[in-house]
């Protein structure tokens, strides 16, 4: 798959199979993430591959988290579910430069392209997945079970796996609609 096709057709994935996705795949999703344009060279992502045991650890932290706040343990089961919904997850911190905002705001814009290298990889190797946020992912008891070094930033929570749902048509508005030509 070349990349114009990678690019369009992708697309999010929220129904995965049990199957288990070979570290092999995951590493290699991870080692083109990091190719992605960031400036000064401030490589300034953390990932952290949940998967197996300490994908069900993390969801019990998260319940945990929710069922005592004001969210409820009805939502706390939802996302408790949701994210054993997928084999693998990764979750992807931003470093926080505290000296510059400038610096932290082009470290998250690098994060943000990282990932899209992995969502466009993943779907070239034939896995699906999806980024998504989630709020826990900034809590104390997150951060400490994902080893999350600090200060970082959380960029989102990408869920990773083999589909097992029919796709919908994706929709876009054309670029036309949204550039200006200034000549
Ligand atoms: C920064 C970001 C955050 C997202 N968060 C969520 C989320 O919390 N839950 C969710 O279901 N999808 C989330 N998504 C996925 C979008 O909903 C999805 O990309 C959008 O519907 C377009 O679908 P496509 O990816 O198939 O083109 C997120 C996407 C981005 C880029």
């Amino acid at each position: 798959m070349d990349v114009e096709e990678a690019i369009r057709t992708r697309h999010s994935v929220k129904v995965f199979a049990a199957d288990p996705v070979d570290s092999t795949l995951i590493a290699h999703c991870l080692d083109l993430a990091v190719w992605a344009p960031n400036h000064h060279l401030t490589e300034p992502w953390t990932f952290t591959v949940i998967q197996g045991t300490s994908l069900v650890q993390f969801s019990d932290v998260v319940y945990h988290i929710l069922s005592v706040s004001r969210l409820g343990s009805d939502k706390a089961l939802k996302e408790k579910r949701k994210l054993l919904s997928a084999p693998v997850l990764i979750a992807v911190y931003a470093h926080i430069d505290i000296t510059s905002p400038k610096t932290t705001q082009e470290n998250y814009a690098s994060t943000a392209v990282a990932i899209q290298n992995i969502l466009l990889v993943a779907h070239n190797l034939g896995l699906g997945a999806i980024w998504r946020t989630a709020d826990t992912l900034d809590t104390l008891a997150v951060r400490s079970f994902l080893h999350v070094p600090d200060p970082s930033q959380p960029v989102g929570l990408i869920y990773l796996g083999y589909s097992a749902q029919r796709n919908l048509p994706r929709r876009r508005t054309p670029a036309e609609a949204k550039t200006e030509w200034l000549s």
